[in-house]
């Protein structure tokens, strides 16, 4: 078992929070270990819960029809949450529940190392972003620990609000270019020979 799958089943059995009492399946996240792009979105819903799989539910498709109408395919994207747990009544993650689960989200990022992360919503802007509103900050992508991140509104609101619709397909027209442009990530921990390199002052 390599590290990516190593950490899914760690998600997978984790009780580091009482979301792990009430869930059916925790949802560790889906797509390759070596997507560019990576989309965290708050926590699961009923349908996630379920099938263990993240937004397969309204908010779900329609991610999925902006996701297709900007170029992309959903399988070449790895998606997940700022929570691997389902809230209650799909109340808002509690700041104990982001943080005990913060340490996946951080794992998964080391792993997958993705070019571009999208935020879809307060909770997982807020991770990159504190301080912020999603109205102020959204579609300006910045560089955060070596980077690029995207704000968007979480593809929710657009089921709640209408008008906001055209506002995240214009937002998400904007990926495949950012990609394309976004520099290498700055790799946090140099290789075991860099760092050879270094010590030896060469
Ligand atoms: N909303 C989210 O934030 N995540 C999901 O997985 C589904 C709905």
């Amino acid at each position: 078992m390599n590290r990516f799958e190593e950490l899914t089943k760690r998600i997978q059995h984790c009780t580091d929070c009482p979301l792990s009492r009430t869930r059916t399946n925790a949802v560790p996240g889906d797509g390759p270990s070596s997507a560019d792009i990576m989309m965290i979105g708050e926590g699961p819903g009923f349908h996630e819960d379920r099938q263990g799989l993240p937004f397969v539910g309204p908010a779900g498709r329609f991610l999925n029809e902006l996701i297709t109408s900007s170029g992309l395919r959903r399988q070449d994207v790895f998606i997940t949450n700022v929570v691997k747990c389902r809230p209650p009544n799909n109340r808002d993650p509690m700041p104990g529940e982001i943080q005990a689960c913060r340490k996946h989200l951080d794992e998964q990022i080391e792993i997958i190392n993705p070019k571009v992360i999208v935020t879809l919503g307060r909770f997982s802007m807020a991770r990159f972003i504190p301080g912020q509103t999603i109205g102020r900050v959204r579609a300006k992508a910045r560089q955060v620990e070596g980077r690029t991140i995207y704000p968007m509104y979480h593809p929710a609101a657009a089921l709640h609000n209408g008008s906001l619709r055209s506002v995240i397909e214009d937002d998400f027209r904007a990926i495949p270019s950012l990609v394309e442009q976004a520099l290498p990530p700055e790799d946090p921990k140099p290789p075991a020979q860099q760092l050879d390199m270094f010590s030896q002052g060469r």
